[in-house]
């Protein structure tokens, strides 16, 4: 959610905040806006598109600073006048902002009663003038923004410039990322790398409540009592963080391809010359701890449930919370509790919740993300990276399966269990079969859902796991409305829903459960519903609609979670639907 990037003395900053703001733009956003200085502060924005925006900017724009930023309203509806940049009453200070203020309410009192007046709703344009009111107070920026460390409370990444100073671009950060990019003769400011990626690769990342003055040809960083920091440049693996669509049409059907080349990355990373790689500190404190808690929401959340299992097979008991929910009554089953949280993105702002309530209660805790970097990853006390390469379709695939791959890999790593691996390599197997070989069918089946109003799926234990993930991916880019069932709460109530002609597509692709299975799947068909089947050749019946090769059912979410993927591809796209940006939705959910 919003994006942010900044540019000082580049050649052409025009050109590196629009591809910028192009690139950022899988966040989700409403609103896109500019700012630059060329005889004064000049501001274009307006709500819509980043394309929209560049038609409304002039053709060439000589500046030497610019900022730009794409906005998903919080604080005040999605206007032209909520967009950033923001301008301070004076117009002294001009500014773009992600995250939340808790306290604008109060700060804006206390502007009220200096005589300051605002145009829009934004917690943002209350901190313009805040840095104002502080900058003409001081008579200098440093002074003016230790003063917004010390009284704005929330989470925020600012990037400011002044009506004073065409030349120096100001960066701020709590809770909420921000990374510079070092060039030659210009710098550069991003909410994340990617952007940057094109023009440098060397970074500093900024920690909370540091803050940068950004030159030309200077960084300093600066601590939240303006003493100077000293701080290491890191470069990215260009490879992880590029935008590329590589020919495909989509990201999402690009990053359902990229599934068996993260699960081997995942391979090659944590598992070397027949050992399992993983920090002998963690695998200690998990062996240690006599519970295992997962918080994550979503997808992230559905990978918890089936890591869940994985860590019962090696005798650690476990629960799994959906993160909004542990938060706000968290609970520590067990003496000692070890908290498994899992985020794509580690920015997702109810779980940066639960880890300050993890960490106020000294339990021990673990991040799994695909993001270095991130809030998550950096606050928490053991990370694990996914290295799944950047995910920039809303709807999580790749992600899905890499967090599921990890989480197999930690687990058997508990107990030395090297058998997983084989069944991982077995599981990409089926994988490519499905990519190879099966998009025409899963094409035929969309084309048969497609226009329909409900929809359900239908699996147990592996398979349930895997459906509420196959249906969340399903509603969320085809606005079809669908629920996963488990099989056997059919008759405890869903089954008043099913009528004729209503799709059922079931997994059956566990041993232990498949007979069950079978016998819901007469329960429906016997009330009118049209039932695809997704089998394992071993459990298949000859009227089942997808029969894959056999692989260890415990695997289905690395093995089959293509179909479902495949499947909601397919609907979207036959629908006419934006497949990568669904309506509603952004890519990191960094408000509660
Ligand atoms: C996935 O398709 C969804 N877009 C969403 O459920 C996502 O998984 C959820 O918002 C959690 O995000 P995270 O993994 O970045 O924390």
């Amino acid at each position: 959610m919003c994006g942010i990037v900044g540019a000082v003395g580049f050649i052409s900053p025009k050109e590196y905040v629009f591809k910028g703001l192009k690139m950022l733009d899988y966040r989700g956003y409403d609103s896109a806006g500019v700012a630059y200085f060329n005889n004064g502060i000049q501001i274009y924005k307006d709500v819509g598109s980043v394309e929209h925006l560049l038609s409304i900017v002039p053709e060439t724009i000589n500046t030497n600073i610019m900022i730009g930023h794409t906005r998903w309203a919080t604080h005040g509806a999605p206007t032209k006048l909520n967009t950033h940049p923001h301008l301070s009453f004076n117009k002294k200070i001009c500014i773009v902002h992600n995250g939340v203020i808790e306290n604008y309410k109060e700060l804006k009192r206390f502007l009220l009663e200096k005589k300051y007046s605002f145009y829009g709703e934004t917690d943002t344009e209350i901190i313009a003038n805040l840095l104002e009111y502080y900058y003409l107070e001081k008579g200098n920026v440093i002074d003016a923004i230790k003063m917004i460390i010390l009284l704005v409370k929330g989470s925020y990444a600012f990037t400011f410039f002044t009506s004073d100073d065409a030349n120096t671009l100001y960066a701020i950060k709590k809770a909420s990322p921000l990374v510079i990019g070092l060039g030659n003769g210009f710098n550069l400011v991003a909410s994340d790398a990617s952007p940057m990626i094109e023009y440098t690769n060397e970074f500093i990342e900024l920690d909370d409540l540091e803050f940068g003055v950004v030159k030309k040809d200077k960084v300093v960083i600066y601590n939240k009592d303006g003493e100077e920091v000293k701080k290491e440049t890191i470069s990215k693996d260009v490879e992880l963080i590029s935008h590329d669509l590589k020919g495909y049409p989509h990201y999402m059907i690009k990053e359902i391809e990229e599934i068996p080349q993260t699960v081997k990355r995942l391979i090659s990373t944590y598992f070397q010359k027949g050992k399992y790689q993983f920090d002998p500190e963690l695998i200690d404190d998990l062996k240690e701890s006599d519970h295992i808690i997962f918080i994550a929401c979503g997808t992230s959340y559905h990978a918890g449930l089936v890591g869940g299992r994985y860590f019962e097979k090696y005798n650690k008991s476990a629960s799994r919370f959906i993160a909004s929910e542990w938060a706000f009554h968290p609970t520590y089953p067990g003496k000692k509790p070890f908290i498994i949280m899992i985020s794509q993105s580690g920015e997702t702002a109810d779980l940066i919740h639960c880890l300050k309530i993890i960490k106020e209660n000294n339990l021990k805790n673990l991040i799994i993300t695909n993001t270095g970097g991130s809030t998550l990853d950096r606050n928490s006390m053991y990370s694990l990276l996914l290295h799944s390469g950047v995910e920039v379709s809303v709807a999580s695939t790749k992600a899905y399966v890499a967090q599921v791959t990890l989480l197999a890999m930690l687990a058997a790593s508990l107990s030395k269990d090297v058998s997983l691996i084989d069944d991982l390599m077995d599981s990409l197997d089926v994988v490519y079969d499905i990519q190879n070989h099966y998009k025409p069918l899963i094409m035929r089946v969309a084309n048969k859902i497609k226009d329909k109003k409900n929809l359900f799926y239908l699996g147990r234990s592996f398979d349930y796991f895997l459906s509420l993930e196959a249906s969340l991916k399903l509603k969320e880019i085809s606005y079809i409305h669908s629920e996963a069932i488990p099989g056997g709460e059919l008759k405890h109530g869903p089954i008043a829903l099913i009528e004729k002609g209503i799709p059922v597509i079931v997994f059956i692709t566990d041993p232990e459960t498949a007979s069950s299975m079978r016998g819901n799947i007469e329960e429906v068909k016997s009330r009118g519903a049209k039932v695809y089947t997704i089998a394992t050749k071993k459990l298949s019946r000859p009227e089942d609609t997808i029969i894959v090769e056999d692989y260890a059912y415990y695997l289905s979410s690395v093995a089959v979670s293509s179909i479902a993927f495949y499947l909601a591809y397919y609907v979207a796209l036959s629908k006419g639907l934006n497949v990568d940006k669904p309506r509603n939705l952004a890519k990191s959910v960094t408000v509660e």
